[in-house]
């Protein structure tokens, strides 16, 4: 008789469970709870060193390791104000869609996660902050949260949602902490452990100006100098991997994946693929297996000319298939693992449409509080766009190159610099292309469509269409003002006090 062959597969539902969690009580029966009871019964440090030794990692983006973060933040606590807990829900990069996907199948994880986190913090609210367009998942999470209160999980803890702007820099942790301040999604200089939710004036004496700026706002420090409290900011992917650990304990935690990306990754691939999708995969996956596995293979007769990691990272090319889904394996081949979202490019897609569109993307979410993520950025997107229209020349390309040397100068956010590494990985790895594309009279190619996805289900990933119109200065206006955000926004409160 022949012998059953099971397919090998390196799906897991550690963070995506097999069947959705309709309700508390399904999560429960599945051993939800047990973190969070386990964390209650111990020490904030305990569970900071278990956490710690679990390797677990932030899923955000920059996988920064979450107990080192933790324990960050406990150090900065103020002695008379409480630390409060951010979960970032913003999801916005190209090509992701699990944040949204953990929430409509798993809120309850994501909520066990961060009410660990208060009890490690002794924070007293957590913050939800999502984007007002998921309406599905801020339903999700308000209609969970409504379970854990009336079962009793949150204690004296407070927990809202909030429904932020569309804006890309919203996921930044810096702006998100600005937008639940009331401001527009603008990054800080100060990062989450200095400068948290709650602001502080300099000294009792001090007048507050009402400016928001930096200078007007204390900062928290790890001596009794100061009352300001830091924040903890953490991914939904991140909070929603902690109850488990918890529970479960780091060992069980590092059962699989490797040795410095322990568990598993959630990773969305779509693009050129049959059934764009989301799986929770080992770390340690090859990205070829992600492709087959969450994607469903490559579409009939295409082959893969690039992948892009989100809009974050280097561009992977054909050759990098079998490279490992870990931190270590992405950063040796030079790239990085990103939020794993993986945008896959068939080879009939011409290197400057992707280059063009990833850059209009950079190029439009910028804020304009850096001039050369704003300028450079506008100019290369601007010197792509004729490339990819057949009007350019040599000379444009050599702009681009130059433009890309000064776009980081003074950078106060990451943003500039994925737009540089994304955009010279491209010309680079495809750089007789370009070339060619960058010679007067080359065939015009339609610029690729890099934006957020809106949506993704088993009918298929629908990318945000909206994008297209979006302006430099963030409005959808028929024409651009010729104004970065940062200076519509100073106009706007000008005006304000002008009126006032
Ligand atoms: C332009 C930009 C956009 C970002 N968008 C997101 C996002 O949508 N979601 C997210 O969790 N982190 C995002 N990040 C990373 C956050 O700043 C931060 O590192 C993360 O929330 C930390 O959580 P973690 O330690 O759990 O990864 C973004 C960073 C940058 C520079
Ligand atoms: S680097 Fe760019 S996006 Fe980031 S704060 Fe500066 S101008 Fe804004």
């Amino acid at each position: 008789m022949t012998e059953l062959v099971h397919l090998e597969t390196h799906i897991d539902n550690r963070v995506l469970p097999a069947v959705p969690y309709a309700t508390l009580a399904d999560y429960i029966a599945a051993g939800g709870g047990k973190g969070l009871e386990a964390a209650r019964a111990v020490s904030a440090e305990t569970v900071i060193e278990e956490l710690a030794a679990s390797g677990l990692r932030g899923r955000g983006g920059a996988g920064f390791p979450t107990g080192v973060k933790w324990r960050t933040i406990r150090s900065f606590a103020s002695d008379t104000l409480n630390t409060s807990v951010v979960v970032n829900a913003a999801e916005g990069e190209p090509g992701t869609y699990k944040d949204r996907t953990i929430i409509r199948v798993n809120p309850y994880a994501v909520l066990e996660g961060a009410l660990i986190a208060a009890r490690a913090m002794d924070a007293k609210s957590i913050v939800v902050a999502t984007k007002s367009e998921f309406t599905d998942e801020g339903e999700r999470l308000r209609g969970a949260i409504s379970e854990i209160s009336a079962a009793g999980w949150c204690n004296d803890v407070e927990i809202g949602v909030l429904d932020g702007p569309s804006e890309y820099l919203y996921g930044e942790e810096t702006a998100l902490l600005e937008v639940i301040d009331g401001r527009p999604p603008f990054p800080r200089i100060a990062p989450p452990f200095r400068r948290g939710i709650d602001e502080v004036v300099k000294s009792d004496a001090d007048v507050d100006s009402g400016s928001g700026l930096p200078a007007d706002v204390r900062m928290a420090t790890t001596d009794a100098s100061s009352a300001a409290p830091p924040v903890l900011v953490n991914n939904v992917e991140t909070m929603a991997n902690v109850a488990a650990i918890i529970a479960k304990g780091a060992e069980w935690f590092r059962s699989v994946g490797t040795a410095e990306s322990p568990g598993t990754i959630v990773c969305t691939i779509t693009g050129a693929v049959r059934k764009p999708g989301v799986a929770e995969l080992r770390m340690g996956t090859s990205l070829r297996e992600a492709i087959d596995q969450a994607g469903g293979g490559l579409l009939p007769g295409a082959q893969v000319k690039a992948v892009l990691v989100g809009v974050s990272n280097t561009v992977l090319t054909a050759d990098q298939l079998d490279t490992e889904l870990s931190y270590e394996a992405m950063k040796a081949i030079g790239s990085g693992l990103g939020s794993a979202g993986f945008i896959v490019v068939g080879d009939n897609t011409a290197a400057v449409s992707i280059a063009a569109g990833a850059s209009r993307f950079l190029a439009v979410e910028s804020c304009g509080q850096c001039t050369p993520c704003q300028q450079d950025g506008a100019e290369i997107a601007d010197l792509l766009g004729n490339m990819a229209g057949g009007q350019a020349g040599p000379e444009d390309l050599a702009m681009v190159r130059k433009r890309l040397g000064t776009i980081t100068t003074g950078a106060r956010c990451s943003l500039a610099t994925q737009h540089q590494v994304v955009v010279s990985s491209l010309l680079d790895a495809f750089a007789d292309e370009i070339e060619a594309s960058a010679e007067p009279g080359s065939t015009p190619v339609d610029i690729e469509l890099i934006a957020a996805l809106e949506f993704l289900d088993d009918q298929g990933a629908r990318l945000d269409a909206s994008f297209a119109a979006k302006q430099l200065d963030w409005t959808y206006d028929e024409s651009d003002s010729g104004k970065s955000p940062v200076e519509r926004f100073t106009d706007h409160r000008t005006t304000e006090t002008d009126d006032g």
